[in-house]
C-alpha cells in the first residue's frame, strides 16, 4: 500500500491542467468520494496495527498534497480570470498616432481655397501628355529656344510621350472643350529632368490658373494677384511685377511679394532686396487662344503658374526640397497644427 501511496504522490506532485474542467476532473478522481484517495482510506482499515502509523502519516500528506496542488492550480486559472476580465474591449490595442497633412498639400488647398473664393473652380489633367498640350498649342515653335527651358522627360524614346514640365497643359485640355467664360485652377505634379539637389527636384508641383472671358485685362491679372498675395501672406504684402516672357503669354510678367521674413527691409533671404519671386503670368496669348479653339477676337484672358513648393518655403522657410518627398516623419509631424 505504501508503494500505490508513493506512486499517486509522485503523480499528483506533477498533475498539469489546461483548463478549470480538466482540474474538475482531477479533483475527481483524486478526492471525490468515489476516488483514489477514499478508496485508500477504505483500504487502510485492513492495514496491519503495526503499520498503521506509517501508513497514516503516508496517507495524510497524500490528501493534504492533493489538495494543495489542486489549489495551486485552481488559483493559477483564477489569475487567467481576472486578467481576461481586465481587458477592456473598448480601449484602443495601442496608442494611435494622428497623421498629418502633407505641407504640400497644406499650401495646395489653401491656395485653391483663395482662388475659389474668387470664383475659380478645379481642374486636372494627365501628368503624361503629347507634345500638343505641353507645348504647341503653347505656343513654342517647332525649334522654339523656349523648349529648352525645360529639360523634359521623354516616354520610350517618342517625342511626343512626355511628363507635363508644367501645368499649364491643362490650360489646353479645359480650353479645347469648353467656351469662356473660364476660370479654373489647376493643381498638379510635374516633372523636369534635373539633377536632385536642396534646390530642384525632378518633380515637384505648380499651380495653374487660367481666366477667359470678354474684356478681361491686366488689370484683372494684377487685382487677383493681390488678392492672392495678402491671403496667402498676410494683409500688409505688397507685390511688384516685372516685365518677363513666356511663349503662352504676351504680355507676360513675374510677380514678386515683399519679403515676409523682413517685412521688405532687406535680409539674406531676400539676398538684401526686399522681395522674393513667386510666379510667372500674363495675358494668354492670341495664338494660344486660337490653337485651343477660342476666338481671340472676342475673347481675352489672363494665366498665372506658381511653384506649390516655392510658397510652401517662403511659408514654412523649408531650406531643403528633398525634405517634401523623403517622408521623414520628423519633418511631417511639425505641420500637424497647420491642419
Ligand atoms: N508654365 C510656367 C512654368 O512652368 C509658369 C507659368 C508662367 C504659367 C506664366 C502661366 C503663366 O500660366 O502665365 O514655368
Amino acid at each position: 500500500m505504501i508503494n500505490r501511496i508513493k506512486e499517486l504522490l509522485q503523480e499528483v506532485q506533477e498533475m498539469k491542467a489546461a483548463n478549470a474542467e480538466e482540474l474538475e476532473a482531477l479533483r475527481i478522481k483524486y478526492l471525490s468520494k468515489k476516488g483514489e484517495i477514499s478508496s485508500l482510506m477504505n483500504d487502510f482499515r485492513n492495514v496491519a496495527a503495526d503499520q498503521k502509523r506509517e501508513v497514516g502519516k503516508f496517507l495524510n500528506e497524500l490528501k493534504e498534497t492533493t489538495q494543495n496542488r489542486i489549489n495551486e492550480l485552481k488559483e493559477g486559472f483564477a489569475n487567467e480570470q481576472v486578467s481576461q476580465d481586465d481587458i477592456d474591449l473598448t480601449r484602443t490595442a495601442y496608442p494611435v498616432e494622428l497623421g498629418t497633412r502633407h505641407p504640400l498639400s497644406i499650401v495646395r488647398k489653401e491656395i485653391c481655397d483663395i482662388f475659389g473664393r474668387l470664383g475659380f473652380s478645379i481642374a486636372e489633367g494627365p501628368e503624361i501628355e503629347d507634345d500638343w498640350h505641353v507645348f504647341s498649342a503653347l505656343n513654342f515653335a517647332e525649334d522654339h529656344p523656349a523648349r529648352d527651358m525645360q529639360d523634359t522627360f521623354f516616354i520610350q524614346h517618342n517625342p511626343d510621350v512626355v511628363l507635363r514640365t508644367h501645368t499649364s497643359s491643362v490650360q489646353v485640355r479645359v480650353m479645347e472643350k469648353q467656351q469662356p467664360p473660364i476660370r479654373i485652377i489647376c493643381p498638379g505634379r510635374v516633372y523636369r529632368n534635373e539633377a536632385i539637389s536642396y534646390r530642384a527636384h525632378c518633380f515637384f508641383h505648380q499651380v495653374e490658373a487660367l481666366y477667359i472671358d470678354k474684356d478681361v485685362s491686366f488689370a484683372d491679372l494684377k487685382q487677383a494677384l493681390l488678392f492672392f498675395a495678402k491671403e496667402m501672406f498676410g494683409a500688409e504684402t505688397k507685390i511688384h511685377l516685372r516685365p518677363s516672357y513666356f511663349p503662352f503669354t504676351e504680355p507676360s510678367a513675374e510677380m514678386d511679394i515683399s519679403c515676409n521674413l523682413c517685412g521688405g527691409k532687406g535680409c539674406p533671404f531676400c539676398k538684401y532686396t526686399g522681395w522674393v519671386e513667386i510666379l510667372g503670368c500674363g495675358m494668354v496669348h492670341p495664338n494660344v487662344l486660337d490653337n485651343c479653339g477660342i476666338d481671340s477676337n472676342i475673347y481675352s484672358g489672363y494665366a498665372l503658374g506658381m511653384g506649390i513648393e516655392r510658397i510652401t518655403n517662403l511659408k514654412y522657410q523649408v531650406k531643403d526640397l528633398r525634405l517634401f518627398s523623403e517622408n521623414d516623419i520628423r519633418f511631417l509631424k511639425q505641420f500637424e497644427s497647420a491642419n
